[in-house]
């Protein structure tokens, strides 16, 4: 597959696809990563632990049968797993400190080796808890941001791994943005056994940092409902257990998928509940439908609205179609919604599927980037 396929950067990391294997303590080493998840874009390791603090409370853990990695050079630990990832997946490290001072030896080692740091706002062992890691974090949103603020000096590629459900997920999406962080990877955790995917669509719509959705996903299906939702990656922990082929399986498919769309995390229309970014595929605004809160939410007038998909169309393929309902492919639906009139546009101008929808993308980013109401301030 080719590794240009998908367009995946931040700062100083590239993703070759958007798959991801997740983070678990005590199993997922540079072994493990390089074992199963050979072809991700994305291998998460740990959580390593690195005060003294932490290292005991996994040391309790473990004596009572929990897995974990315990070392006393914790630095020199992830610098070796880090450099012992041999597929050329772009490697972030998952950490747990009570302190900032070891977070920040840790950014500048992650930093120097080329790799991304993952702040852990996630377990909830009650041994974490009584210590103040992991889960604790959420709740104490002025060291969350704080620590976020001073990590993100060292230069280092930042992610959150975070829990939805917890607290208010719109309000937390919003203080690692304004923070600084450069990635949240949310686990979509709720009653029951499924994901929660609105609780994705609540982060999608509250921020543009990269999405990594995760939970439960075991099969393509389920990564499409992620990446219909917002995710700009998936990630998978217990499904590769269970399935040792499942993150091959995974990047086959979204490349395929990608190759045969152009757009492999496509939102789904917003009168299908879609995201902000849907509003690429909404009609002109003049009848009653919730196009209208939706511009509205973004700061737009209906005549602003109007005119910036307009003012992006020109010049570009999708300033044709006459025939079409309302008179330009700009108003256009999504590729996957069956429309023999859009279709013959596209026929007639020779436009492939592909390039329709990698044209919808760049209309979306447009509409985004010049919204009066910036979608991290939305409402
Ligand atoms: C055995 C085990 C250990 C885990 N350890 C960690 C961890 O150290 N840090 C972390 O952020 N998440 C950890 N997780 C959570 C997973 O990364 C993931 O968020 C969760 O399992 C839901 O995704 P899944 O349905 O794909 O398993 C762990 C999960 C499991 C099953
Ligand atoms: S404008 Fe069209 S696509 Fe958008 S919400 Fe209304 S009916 Fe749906
Ligand atoms: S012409 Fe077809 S694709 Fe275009 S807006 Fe009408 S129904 Fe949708």
């Amino acid at each position: 597959m080719s590794d240009c396929l998908f367009d995946l950067h931040i700062g100083y990391i590239s993703f070759r696809n958007p798959i991801s294997l997740a983070p678990m303590a005590g199993i997922v080493g540079s072994a493990f990563a390089n074992q199963y998840a050979g072809d991700a874009g994305l291998v998460v390791l740990g959580a390593f632990n690195l005060d003294k603090a932490s290292i005991d409370v996994a040391s309790k853990l473990a004596a009572r049968g929990r897995k974990e990695f315990i070392s006393d050079e914790p630095l020199e630990l992830i610098k070796k797993e880090i450099r012992a990832v041999k597929s050329g997946s772009a490697v972030a490290i998952n950490v747990r400190s009570t302190a900032l001072e070891p977070l920040i030896e840790a950014a500048k080692i992650i930093k120097e080796e080329g790799a991304i740091l993952e702040l852990n706002a996630h377990c909830r062992q009650p041994e974490m808890l009584e210590a103040g890691i992991g889960e604790t974090l959420l709740h104490d949103l002025p060291r969350l941001s704080a620590w976020i603020k001073a990590i993100k000096e060292t230069g280092v590629v930042l992610s959150v791994k975070v829990r939805a459900n917890v607290i208010d997920d719109i309000e937390l999406a919003r203080l690692i943005d304004r923070s600084g962080a450069d990635i949240i990877h949310v686990d979509a955790a709720q009653e029951g056994s499924e994901a929660d995917l609105d609780a994705i669509l609540n982060y999608r719509d509250a921020t543009r940092l990269f999405l990594i959705g995760n939970n439960s996903v075991r099969d393509f299906e389920a990564a499409k409902d992620m990446f219909s939702r917002g995710a700009d990656m998936v990630s998978v922990a217990r499904g590769v257990l269970e399935n040792p082929e499942l993150i091959k399986e995974l990047v086959e498919s979204v490349c395929s998928y990608q190759q045969s769309t152009g757009w492999y995390n496509t939102p789904k229309h917003v009168c299908s509940d879609g995201d902000f970014r849907a509003l690429a595929f909404c009609c002109l605004p003049v009848k009653p439908c919730p196009v209208h809160e939706k511009y509205r939410k973004l700061g737009y007038t209906a005549e602003e609205f109007t005119r910036t998909k307009l003012e992006f169309s020109k010049g570009t393929m999708l300033e044709f179609g006459e025939d079409t309902c309302f008179g330009s492919l700009v108003w256009c639906c999504k590729i996957s919604k069956p429309c023999w009139i859009r279709d013959g546009v596209l026929h007639t101008i020779d436009l492939s599927d592909v390039e329709y929808m990698k044209l919808k993308k760049q209309l979306a980013e447009y509409v985004l980037n010049h919204a009066r109401i910036p979608v991290n301030e939305s409402h």
